[in-house]
Parts: C-alpha cells; structure tokens; sequence
C-alpha cells in the first residue's frame, strides 16, 4: 500500500464559459479540480490551502473513513471550515472498497465548482471482477451558471425561494456545443476500434438527476457508487446527483463519431429545472465524420425507465468486498423526507409557497447546522449543547404521504429547526425506510448517508406497506450504495451496520436542500477496544 499525496490549492479565477467570463472557485485553476487515483488500501493525504475567500471544507463522498471522521468534511458537521488562508491536512486510509467515487466541497454551494474524480483501483495483484478494460476514463456531469453559484445560493436562502436554475449542464466541466455560444471546447474521447472503455460516470450536478447515453453503443453496468454489480446491459445510464455509475463500452461500431449526452430526469410537475442536453463526442480514431450521430434523450418525466435502471441492478454477491445483508435488525427507522416551509419573519412575504420561506426536514425536523463547534469535535471533547439526540424514529403522525398539504395538519409543514441526531450503539444493525412525502410537490430526493455503504432492499413508488413491503426484500442480492434516489413520490428500505464512531451526516444531495434542512446525523458511539474508538483530532483540525 501507497502514500498518495496531493496538494489543492482552493482559489478564486475566472473562466470563460457561454461566452461569459465567470469568476468561480477551483481547486488548482480547474473545473473540474484534479482527478485523483488510488489503489484499495493506500492512504490518501491531501493538502488543501485556502486562497479563497470563501470558507471551505472538502468532502470525500462515499469513503467510509474507518476511524478517520475527522477528515470527512462536512461543514460544521466533523471540522470547523478552513478559513480563507489557512490550511488543512485530510488523512486517511482507503480500505474494503473499490470504484469510483469523487471529492466536493461540504460547504455553501461550492461543490458547484470545486469537485473531482476519486478513482479507487483494485490492490496490486488482484484485478477487476470484468475483464480489465483498455482504458479507464471519467465522466463528471456537472451543473454551469453564468453567475456566481454563491449568490444565486444565498439569494434563493436570503428570499425563500428556490435557487435560478443553471444555464447548461456540462460533460467534464464542458457545456458541448447544443447552447448558445458555447465557445470551450466539446469533450471528445478517442477510442480504438474493438477496444472496451470503463467510464466512470458521476454526477456532480447540484439539483438534477440525469440521464447518459452514447450515440449506438451498449454500456454494460459493472459497478455503482464504488461497489461491484452484477453486469447490467442497458442503453441508458441514471444517477442522481451523488451517485456514480461505473459502465463498459466496447468501440464495436462502424468507423466514425457518434455523441454521448446527458439531460435531466425530473418528474415532478411545476417545478422550473434546467431541461437542456450536455453533449460530447466519442470518436473512432483517426475518423473525421461530420455528421455525428445524437443518441434520442428520454424524456425529462420518463420515470418508468429510470426506476427500471435504479431497481434493476444487483449486488456482485461474493465479489471483491461483498457484504452480506445485516439480518437481526437493532434499531427499525421510519423517515419521512419532506419539503416544508418556515416563517418568512414579520412584515416581509418570501418567494416561497404561501409567501413563506421553503424549507425542508426529516420526521420533521429541520436540521439545522450548528455554528460554535463541530459536532464530531462535541462528540469526541463530551461537550453538551452543540447537538440533541432527540431525533425521532418515526414521524410524527401517519397520514397519506401521497397527498399533498391541503388534505391534513399544515402543522407538519412548519416543521421546528432542530440539530437532533440519531445515537447508534457501536456495530448496531440499523434498517430505515425512506418515505418520500408530497407536502410541497412531489419530488424525488437522492439521499446520501457519509461513511457508510447501504444494502437497498426494497423501493417503489406510493406510500410504504408495512405488511406486504418486507416479502419484496431482496436479501440475496442487494444493490449497494452511498446515496438512493427515493423514487419520486415513494420510499425505500435500506440496511447499514453503524461499524464506525463518530458523527455522519445524512441529507438530501440536491443541493440546497441542506441548508433547508433536508438533512440528520447518526452518532455512532465508540466501541469497547481502542481499535474501534475514535482517535483524538489532528492538531491541524481548523478552529471555529
Ligand atoms: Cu456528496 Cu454530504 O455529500
């Protein structure tokens, strides 16, 4: 095993886009930042200075940080930010997991420009559960806006209405030429003849989930959110905002280029989106065809082929880091996830529904992120008054989360800001399931648990049946994931063994959906050996 070290240097430029000069924040005067590569069981070290003059904290999506929660990322959650030229050194180990993952700031809304590829290979001497690839090559989708992705943020939270939409999605930090003036670049893969390619597709947009396709050309699923699968053939790829897609295509068209492109999966009805296709090229080497063929997009409400894309794939039972499900369950969670509104304060009507403010909550309650001290550094010092552990297991009261407000208690709608966690025993086996709620529009929500893959059981669209629900699990073979898409007015049931101490963040990644308070934390209390308790901070954790 390896020392991987890298530097990011986090810093304001400006880069031309739609034909705007745009000032945004990147890391190492790219977006998007550099794509870092390690083998399963190196250590990642990276050094990221602050030339910005934004806070920042950098999150590494999907690792389980076994033992190294403080280097986890979320704002105020594990580490106080690194302020604006200051430093801080993320160290971890990377074990017992393999695949693509990728890196994002967890603070604001700068992931909107500071993020990249975390690319996790097999350890020296063992190989891939599928024949190696010729060439491995990553596909980031990211979200662009011709202004800057703070303010179009914080006046969407400074007016209680939902953030403008984006002006174009892009293919490796590239809009692609179907938009007005897109003077960069398209991004072009060049492939051999005969030759298979794994693409590593994430999707780093901030509020969609989207759809990928390549012009003629099978992609064969092998791996999601840096977990092995059974192979899936499909023609279409979706990930919601999060999630990662690993995918084999084999170049075995005839001589010539065809686009691979990415458009938007919403299905819910009323809500303004960004409906706009980002397209690239894969090109046969050496061709010089002008007339590429354009893969035909689904249409942006085409839930039925993206539930059979997210619940048909399967876990690679007995491959490389397989887990088998958890089977005595100790705690039992119901968790409805809502969007809500909050009081607009006197005198003053907001953007939002009913001239309120938007807002959002789990169980109703809103989470709300503290400001003095971070709650792993309240965790580990046994500092009270920073977080409760009142987070409830259940919501409170039950109704038809399919209906929408009119039809019970608005109360629910007001839901109180709370930063309450839910306190996990060491090694506890913990099953929750997600009940989407139409309390304001019908949504789909990805939702991403840190430091922890998932067993996803069971999913569907409606209200959740407790008495027929559990016969459709899926204990053999379970998808596994660090983020599930609850199906647009429906639920899912997931299972995690809470194996690692600390606080971990669980909230909605479309992304302002967490300063709205889509979000909760598990505390997972330590364990009886001191291999399996939290080590104390390192001395360069950023102070409040
Ligand atoms: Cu990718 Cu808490 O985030």
């Amino acid at each position: 095993a390896a020392i991987v070290e890298h530097t990011f240097e986090v810093k304001n430029l400006t880069i031309q886009r739609l034909c705007t000069q745009q000032v945004v924040t990147a890391v190492n005067g790219d977006v998007p930042g550099p794509a870092i590569s390690v083998c399963e069981g190196d250590t990642l070290v990276v050094h990221v200075i602050n030339n910005s003059p934004y806070n920042i904290t950098i999150h590494w999506h999907g690792i389980f940080h076994l033992l190294s929660g403080w280097a986890d990322g979320p704002n105020m959650v594990t580490q106080c930010p690194i302020r604006p030229g200051h430093r801080y050194t993320y160290r971890f180990s990377i074990v017992k997991q393999e695949g693509t993952l990728w890196w994002h700031a967890h603070v604001s809304v700068l992931r909107a420009t500071v993020y990249g590829a975390l690319i996790i290979r097999p350890r020296l001497g063992f190989s891939y559960p599928f024949p190696t690839p010729y060439k491995e090559v990553p596909i980031m989708l990211g979200e662009w806006w011709k202004a800057n992705a703070v303010d179009v943020e914080n006046e969407a939270l400074a007016t209680g209405g939902a953030p403008n939409i984006s002006d174009a999605y892009t293919i490796n930090g590239r809009p692609g030429d179907l938009y007005n003036c897109s003077t960069s670049p398209i991004y072009e893969l060049d492939v051999i003849p005969g030759e298979t390619y794994l693409l590593r597709i994430i999707n780093a947009a901030l509020n969609n989930q989207l759809f990928f396709k390549v012009a003629n050309h099978r992609l064969r699923v092998v791996g999601i959110d840096a977990s092995y699968t059974n192979p899936y053939d499909t023609d279409v790829v979706v990930t919601g905002p999060g999630q990662t897609v690993d995918a084999l295509l084999t170049a075995d068209q005839s001589w010539g280029s065809y686009y691979m492109a990415a458009s938007p999966y919403v299905s819910t009805e009323g809500v303004e989106f960004d409906n706009s296709t980002t397209r690239g090229l894969l090109v046969y080497h050496g061709s010089t065809s002008t007339s590429p063929v354009m893969p035909q997009m689904p249409a942006t409400n085409d839930t039925p082929t993206a539930y059979t894309f997210y619940s048909n794939i399967t876990g690679l039972v007995g491959g490389p880091h397989w887990v088998p499900v958890p089977t005595k369950i100790d705690e039992h969670m119901f968790v409805t996830v809502n969007l809500g509104l909050s009081q607009c304060g006197t005198n003053t009507t907001c953007d939002g529904p009913f001239g309120a403010r938007l807002s959002a909550s789990m169980n109703n309650h809103s989470f709300q992120i503290p400001t003095t001290l971070s709650m792993l550094q309240a965790f580990f010092f046994n500092v009270n008054g920073v977080y409760t552990t009142d987070f409830p297991d259940n919501p409170p009261i039950v109704f038809d989360y399919t209906n929408a407000i009119n039809s019970f208690d608005t109360s629910l709608l007001f839901a109180p800001k709370r930063t309450s966690v839910k306190l996990l025993k060491y090694n506890s086996n913990v099953q929750i399931i997600m009940q989407n709620t139409a309390l304001i529009g019908v949504e789909s929500h990805p939702i991403h648990i840190h430091g922890f893959n998932f067993h996803v059981l069971a999913q569907g669209f409606g209200n959740y049946d407790p008495v027929n629900g559990p016969s459709k699990f899926n204990f053999y073979n379970p998808q596994v994931r660090n983020t599930i898409a609850v199906p647009v007015g429906g639920w899912a049931v997931i299972r995690f063994t809470a194996n690692n101490p600390g606080v971990w963040l669980v909230h909605c990644h479309l992304d302002v959906h967490l300063p709205w308070g889509l979000a909760s934390a598990f505390v997972v209390q330590n364990g009886p050996t001191p291999s399996s308790m939290l080590p104390p901070p390192p001395a360069d954790l950023p102070q409040c």
